[in-house]
């Protein structure tokens, strides 16, 4: 993918649903037996198509015109073949939750950058739940989950600040012999928790002090049944983000987001970008599902950064964790530049995201220091076109796409094509809202 230099950006723009609520929407229509659950705007995403495949895989009807898909569960059937996952984490963790509570064996496997990624967050909590969950080699997949019913009912304080593995063990809890508990310090995504509600299910979210810390505890009931009830995806902010950052550092840009989703444990973006200078309003706010939405409008050029706020670390980085690629493009734009810490779960995403930024803002002429819980980026700096890498991450190619948008000549991004693995349509979008 060859990238030219932007003037700015402008226009109305709608992203695709969102890929973390289109997961769950699917896992759960998928256990309303019987019943036919419509979700409509569903996520466009390779990620998410992989979740329906697997579906189908496990006897679950699945119909699927444009972005709305129609799901009838008649109880998951044993797969005939190992389940893949493809690149998705969310797919794998969430899907294992699901199946250690099904008295049955099933594999999940994935790609090569799905089966290099740490598993042993979802197998601890399952095996104490009672299902049997082997992996490869160390902690990787493929997974062979040899699932129980009832499973037992725990309390679990996450070692790990990870949605994934919070749902992985509500969606086990379903299943339960009774109330099974999640302790977290750090509020992750809570996408499962309002899903569930939508469907029925009693999920309580209590704060209290554990140790001298706050702490926040969700918990179920099982078994639980869920209720059908037809849902609306809220567009993804996460895929938005890219858009949101390119107008703000793009002066004379005026780009408005209609309907993204804006759950307050995925809009930390939005104050971060305020306090590092951006102009960033949110409009119309709704409600969608048990989630809000509304449109978000940023008008081009960056103010001073507020004091203090080019450190980004501690509680404020599982919030904007799908955002850091980007935020590292805008931090060479900074006077002060940015430095982000505590994000050393950078390192197990679709590929080291720490890495791979440190390695293309390097090669567009960025000085980046690299740690192994996050990078120091000086700016602002003048960027030049470069040949950037994808690493075979779609969050990392589309970062570099606007990295691309404001450096001096052309840009090439080798591998620009796993942007489909969550926005395929990136691409083709930012070309309606470029001006050159
Ligand atoms: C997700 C949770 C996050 C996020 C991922 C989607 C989810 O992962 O990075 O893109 O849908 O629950 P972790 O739970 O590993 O932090």
């Amino acid at each position: 993918m060859r990238i030219q230099p932007a003037r700015r950006v402008r226009g109305e723009l709608r992203v695709p649903g969102d890929k973390s609520i289109s997961h769950r929407a699917a896992l759960m229509a998928a256990l309303c037996v019987d019943e036919r659950v419509r979700v409509e705007n569903f996520a466009t995403s390779a990620d998410c198509a992989a979740t329906l495949a697997c579906l189908q895989q496990l006897g679950v009807s699945v119909t699927r015109r444009a972005t709305t898909i129609e799901i009838t569960g008649a109880g998951l059937r044993v797969p005939v073949t190992p389940l893949d996952c493809g690149n998705s984490g969310t797919t794998m963790r969430l899907l294992a939750g699901l199946l250690a509570g099904h008295a049955f064996t099933t594999t999940l496997t994935g790609d090569e950058s799905l089966r290099t990624r740490p598993m042993r967050r979802v197998i601890e909590p399952l095996a104490l739940m009672g299902a049997q969950v082997t992996a490869h080699v160390g902690d990787r997949a493929p997974l062979v989950v040899v699932g129980r019913q009832p499973l037992r009912a725990i309390s679990y304080a996450l070692p790990v600040a990870s949605a994934q593995v919070k749902s992985c063990v509500l969606l086990a809890g379903l299943n339960a012999d009774g109330r099974t508990e999640v302790i977290e310090r750090t509020p992750t995504r809570d996408h499962t928790e309002r899903l569930l509600r939508w469907f029925g299910v009693a999920v309580e979210t209590t704060q209290k002090e554990l140790g001298g810390a706050d702490v926040q505890t969700i918990s179920l009931a099982g078994p639980a049944r869920l209720a059908a009830r037809d849902c609306i995806v809220p567009g993804d902010i996460s895929s938005a983000a890219f858009f949101l950052v390119a107008a703000a550092l793009l002066p004379g840009s005026d780009l408005i987001m209609r309907t993204v989703g804006l759950n307050p444990t995925r809009t930390q973006l939005l104050a971060t970008l305020g306090t590092l200078g951006a102009d960033v309003r949110v409009e119309d706010v709704r409600e969608q599902a048990n989630e809000p939405v509304g449109d978000v409008r940023v008008r081009g050029g960056l103010a001073s950064p507020r004091a203090g706020a080019n450190v980004l670390r501690g509680s404020v980085i599982a919030g904007l964790i799908d955002e850091l690629p980007i935020l590292c493009v805008l931090g060479t734009q900074l006077a002060g530049g940015l430095t982000i810490r505590d994000a050393g779960e950078l390192r197990v995403k679709e590929t080291d995201r720490i890495r791979a930024m440190a390695l293309n803002l390097r090669a567009l002429g960025a000085e980046v220091e690299e740690y192994e819980d996050g990078l120091s980026i000086a700016g602002p700096v003048q960027l030049t076109g470069a040949r950037l890498a994808a690493h075979g991450d779609h969050r990392i190619a589309m970062a570099c796409a606007v990295a691309a948008l404001i450096a001096r000549g052309e840009s090439e991004i080798a591998g620009a094509d796993c942007v489909a693995v969550s926005f395929p349509e990136f691409f083709t979008l930012l070309a309606t809202v470029v001006e050159s």
